[in-house]
């Protein structure tokens, strides 16, 4: 079992499987040009599988698929295939644009669950926040996942300016499709302008709400990261991820690897852990996994010690999001 000073248990793993994107979201990727990681540097299908079965073994009980996109990893259906085989919850989080291509692979891997990021319900802010003309095709796969039976969460990232103007067609969408929209506060990372006002809380947002609806709160299960309601008899829900204003790392069961094979035992912890060239080198990963668990901070990965109001995005130590995998 993985657990770690502050007695939290960790049975959820989060594997990015590349650093590259077919889209270009301002708040991911750095705004410089920067190198994907070579191939030879990325987990290959077999290291993948075996550092799963490593965790596997110490009590992991989801893995979920980030990149980046992971659905343009070329080797992804054969990752999801090595998977499959392990007693997990096997998700993926994608952009949405390949969805269609791969559905049989999900099908196949029993992949039920799929998030699919998508910050606007307008073409043209779209293609702003993007940098690609794909709102169609990321609309009509979310219809199609829906349609295939497949619980489908929209992730919504609250961008100041955006977040304000859409909330209630976001939450109006779940009127009639049984999706589940979770609007995530913005987030500091490497290179991507964050700055502590252009958070958008979920106590603003739940304002914007409650002007129009009538809305209910839902349980909550001990890890979700998702503060969940409904509006009476709507066939989907909404919910908020508080990272920001108020951090659920209480309740924290997640580790994440990189595509390069790094352990980060927290999403804003500059700590890591080289699992892979362990791997290469024909060593024990596990010793160094536990290590990893060890060293988890209790809160942000010790790193917003004065709230995130107080924060600037400099003195922040960590990767892009796009390197370090959703
Ligand atoms: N702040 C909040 N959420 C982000 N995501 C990516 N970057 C950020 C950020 N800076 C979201 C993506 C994806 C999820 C894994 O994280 O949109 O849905
Ligand atoms: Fe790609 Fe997702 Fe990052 Fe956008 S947020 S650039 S879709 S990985």
């Amino acid at each position: 079992m993985l657990k770690d000073t502050f007695n939290r248990v960790h049975d959820y793993l989060r594997i990015s499987l590349t650093d590259s994107c077919n889209f270009r979201c301002q708040y991911c990727m750095p705004e410089e040009n920067i190198q994907c990681m070579p191939s030879s540097k990325l987990m290959s299908s077999q290291e993948i599988d075996h550092l799963s079965s490593v965790f596997v073994s110490l009590g992991v009980k989801k893995i979920r698929l980030t990149g980046g996109e992971p659905l343009v990893r070329k080797e992804f259906a054969e990752i999801a295939q090595r998977l499959a085989k392990y007693p997990v919850k096997l998700t993926l989080t994608t952009n949405g644009v390949l969805a269609d291509k791969f559905l049989p692979v999900f099908k196949d891997t029993g992949i039920k669950s799929v998030n699919v990021s998508l910050d606007t319900l307008k073409p043209d802010v779209f293609y702003a926040m993007t940098r690609r003309n794909q709102f169609n095709k990321v609309w009509q796969n979310i219809m199609l996942l829906i349609e295939q039976g497949f619980h489908v969460k929209i992730n919504v990232v609250a961008m100041e300016g955006v977040v304000e103007n859409e909330i209630l067609d976001f939450v109006a969408l779940t009127q009639d499709l049984p999706v589940h929209v979770r609007f995530i506060e913005f987030m500091p990372f490497e290179g991507n302008r964050w700055v502590s006002n252009k958070v958008v809380t979920a106590t603003q947002m739940l304002k914007l709400v409650r002007e129009s609806y009538q809305i209910q709160k839902l349980s909550d299960d001990i890890n979700d990261t998702a503060k969940k309601y409904v509006v009476p008899g709507h066939k989907g829900t909404f919910a908020f991820i508080t990272t920001m204003s108020e951090h659920f790392c209480g309740t924290c069961n997640r580790l994440r690897l990189t595509a390069d094979g790094k352990i980060k035992n927290c999403l804003f912890g500059k700590e890591e852990i080289d699992l892979l060239s362990v791997l290469r080198n024909g060593g024990d990963v596990e010793p160094f996994i536990f290590k990893s668990v060890q060293r988890k901070y209790a809160v942000m990965g010790g790193q917003f010690e004065h709230g995130y109001k107080q924060t600037t995005a400099t003195e922040l130590e960590n990767r892009s999001m796009i390197r370090i995998g959703g």
